[in-house]
């Protein structure tokens, strides 16, 4: 494209060449004219000796036949530029015709339509919100490789309650990380709400998490130089939503959790529970379609483990977001609609405990 404008440029300034090629043609006739028609009128009216009237026409040659050579430099430079201003006409054309042709084929088969139409198609078909084909995740540490997922095929309808149970080191946070869109697979597909993750660029992952996914961790993860309205009002203010709308919503979410007196309190000042409450209220704020989290129980005594999870149900079942529990604790565990278990990276088998959920 940038080609074809400097081509229309230099035919710009051609044709300005010309223009002033044939002003200055034009120029040269009058002085010509004008000189032979003076001297003719003095030498008419005898203003001028007969043989001063010789003299200046015998100057004149000189110039006329100057005049003339320029002239005819100037013709060839006309009929030079002519030729070139066709010929670059020609190559315009040619060149916009390959840039219509790029610009319809880039939009044709990359992003925007082809893309919104897929993603649209696979959305109506998808009664999964998560669903992962084959996923290998292979650490790359120096030269070693360390293998955390063999080959896991998983899905997760919408609105389902699930945990993943393993030993530590099986791959269950990997897996996590995963659909969380945290991290890549090394190779296989994560498809999140039907759209498959591996054709979204690194921007749009982040608004997908954003979006779509609400983040629980074991350690909270809370700012503790914020009130607890502020770390709950965060992903929604990062989302665009405006103030008066995410102070009403957390602190709605806040009172739903049993938090409505914490409100101001810094959260090193609440119990572990009503710590993770808080992330949880952080986690639902921008009415994700999935919640994770990970080991959201373990630093908790059981009785505080157990109140959380009623909490995790609560949102699933208030508000159909679909939640994925990852823990090593059984009683945890069954307090979801099924456990997926794992075991080196392989999905070894799965626990049905509420079938009319799946
Ligand atoms: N960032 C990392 N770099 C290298 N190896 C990792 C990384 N994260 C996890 N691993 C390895 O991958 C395997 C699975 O880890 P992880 O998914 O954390 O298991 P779990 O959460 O079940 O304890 C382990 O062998 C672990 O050491
Ligand atoms: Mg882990």
């Amino acid at each position: 494209m940038l080609s074809a404008f400097a081509v229309l440029g230099l035919l710009d300034i051609i044709w300005g060449l010309n223009a002033v090629t044939s002003s200055f043609q034009t120029l040269l006739d009058n002085i010509t004219s004008g000189f032979i028609f003076l001297f003719s009128i003095l030498g008419l009216f005898g203003l001028i000796r007969k043989n001063s009237f010789l003299v200046y026409l015998s100057l004149l040659s000189p110039i006329t036949i100057l005049v003339s050579t320029i002239q005819l430099l100037f013709t060839h430079v006309k009929t030079f530029s002519y030729t070139f201003s066709s010929a670059s006409e020609t190559l315009i054309l040619a060149l916009s015709v390959i840039c219509i042709y790029t610009s319809y084929k880039t939009i044709s088969h990359s992003q925007i339509p082809q893309n919104t139409v897929t993603d649209y198609e696979q959305k109506a078909e998808s009664e999964y919100t998560v669903e992962l084909i084959d996923v290998v995740k292979i650490y790359k540490v120096g030269p070693i490789e360390v293998p955390a997922l063999n080959g896991v095929n998983l899905k997760v309808k919408k609105g389902e309650f699930v945990a993943i149970m393993g030993p530590s080191g099986s791959g269950k946070s990997t897996l996590l990380n995963l659909i969380g869109a945290l991290d890549r697979p090394t190779s296989g597909k994560v498809i999140i709400d039907g759209v498959d993750i591996s054709t979204l660029s690194d921007d749009e992952l982040a608004k997908l998490r954003n979006k779509k996914i609400g983040f629980v961790f074991q350690a909270y993860n809370l700012i503790n130089r914020s009130t607890v309205l502020r770390n709950v009002e965060l992903p929604a203010l990062i989302g665009g939503t405006a103030k008066k709308e995410r102070v009403k919503k957390a602190i709605h979410l806040l009172k739903t959790l049993g938090l409505g007196d914490t409100i101001y309190r810094k959260p090193k000042t609440l119990s572990g529970g009503q710590q993770q409450r808080v992330a949880i209220a952080r986690a639902v704020i921008n009415d994700p379609d999935i919640i994770l989290a990970d080991e959201p129980t373990g630093n908790l005594d059981s009785k505080s483990g157990r109140e959380v999870m009623m909490y995790l149900r609560k949102m699933n079942e208030e508000l159909g977001t679909t939640v994925i529990v990852v823990t090593h604790d059984r009683e945890i565990a069954e307090m979801t609609d099924r456990i997926i278990h794992i075991k080196d990276g392989k999905i070894i088998g799965e626990e049905v405990l509420r079938r009319n959920k799946i």
